[in-house]
């Protein structure tokens, strides 16, 4: 049986003074939801997501041996600027990877980071900063453990993203990644994501999600708060039960490729983390008016054209309307006629499935 106590490296047989690497790391949309958690970003259900392609957090890791070693040291730039907001949540994420990465308080850190989507465009950049962040450190653990094998290296990375956010452990390899304990998915882990492991059908080959950015506003509420909301929540246990029950359908559907399946899956899904929202005390919403409005419009399109298009939501106002490559010019055509009045400045982004984080 795997342990956390796995990832505490025994001594390493290398040294590095400085040096720099560069890692970009995507975003991924769930299809099964991770909400609610344990102590140790341990997931109260498992999930599965589409890792994305163009929706990407690239980070420079610069780093340089230093003499005190009492605290943390790094330099936080976005877009190659200073970002002290940004400086507490990587402190808080030094602080919890450092028993598995123990020679972090022996250099010098500057990180420079940027997204390739708009940074105030509400898409949550922590999965892919995090995962990229998460890969960048492996890189420099591997130059203190060069016998490190490949298997080692994503696992960990992953098991590392998952203490900055959750979602981020899927950001790592893999275009489908499942994340949390599931019997009849082997490998299956709360500890790291892993590449979903059995057939996929052609019919989900360059799968499309299209992201409409209907609010770019910061949330009211967060993740985390939000997380913490399923604990004593009264719905929890049934709603955890069913996230175990959704994916073992999307294992069939992911084989047989029945889309009509998948899209009562992957909406329910969506529709059921919000109903969680709206069912914690306190309650709280993230839909938005113009949120309803596309739900409505894509089901009168689905009806009416048979198209097999779908929508999920993360936690906020922005739909993900997903769909297969090859009625892609039908889709976009109905985005473009009857989504876009909906997004905020006409703003949505284009993307599908990717394979991960990249080594740049
Ligand atoms: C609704 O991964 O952002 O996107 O672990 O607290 O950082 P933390 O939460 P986070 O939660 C994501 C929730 C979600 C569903 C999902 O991606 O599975």
């Amino acid at each position: 049986m795997f342990t956390a106590a796995d990832f505490i490296p025994n001594k390493y047989t290398s040294t590095i003074e400085n040096g720099n690497f560069e890692w970009s790391a995507p975003s991924n949309i769930a299809l099964v939801k991770y909400w609610g958690k344990k102590d140790n970003q341990i997931p109260a259900n498992p999930s599965v997501s589409f890792t994305l392609n163009n929706c990407k957090t690239i980070t420079k890791l610069g780093f340089e041996k230093r003499e005190n070693q009492n605290s943390f040291s790094f330099d936080l730039l976005f877009e190659g600027k200073p970002k002290e907001d940004f400086k507490p949540k990587i402190q808080k994420f030094l602080e919890r990877i450092e028993i598995y990465l123990p020679f972090l308080k022996e250099y010098h850190f500057t990180i420079d980071t940027q997204n390739t989507f708009p940074h105030s465009s509400g898409i949550a950049s922590s999965a892919s900063g995090m995962a990229a962040l998460a890969m960048n450190f492996m890189s420099l653990e591997k130059k203190l453990n060069p016998e490190m094998t490949e298997d080692y290296f994503y696992q960990k990375a992953s098991f590392l993203a998952r203490l900055g956010s959750g979602s981020a452990c899927r950001s790592v390899k893999g275009n489908v990644v499942v994340w949390g304990n599931q019997a009849n998915i082997e490998g299956s882990s709360d500890f790291f994501g892993v590449e979903f492991p059995y057939a996929i059908h052609e019919n989900f080959k360059n799968y499309q999600d299209t992201i409409l950015l209907v609010d770019k506003g910061e949330k009211q509420v967060s993740s985390t708060v939000g997380h913490d909301l399923m604990h004593n929540h009264p719905y929890a246990e049934r709603r955890f039960a069913q996230a175990h029950e959704n994916l073992d359908q999307l294992i069939t559907i992911f084989e047989n490729g029945n889309l009509e399946d998948f899209i009562k899956v992957v909406e329910s899904e969506a529709l059921t983390l919000h109903a969680m929202m709206m069912t914690s005390m306190p309650y709280f919403i993230l839909m938005k008016p113009n949120t309803l409005q596309i739900i409505n419009a894509i089901w009168k399109f689905r009806n009416e054209t048979q198209i097999p298009v779908c929508f999920t939501l993360d936690a906020g106002a922005n739909v993900h309307v997903l769909y297969p490559e090859n009625v892609s010019a039908k889709v976009l055509q109905f985005i473009k006629d009857e989504l876009v009045v909906f997004c905020q400045n006409g703003q949505y982004i284009c993307d599908q499935i990717g394979e991960g984080s990249i080594a740049l």
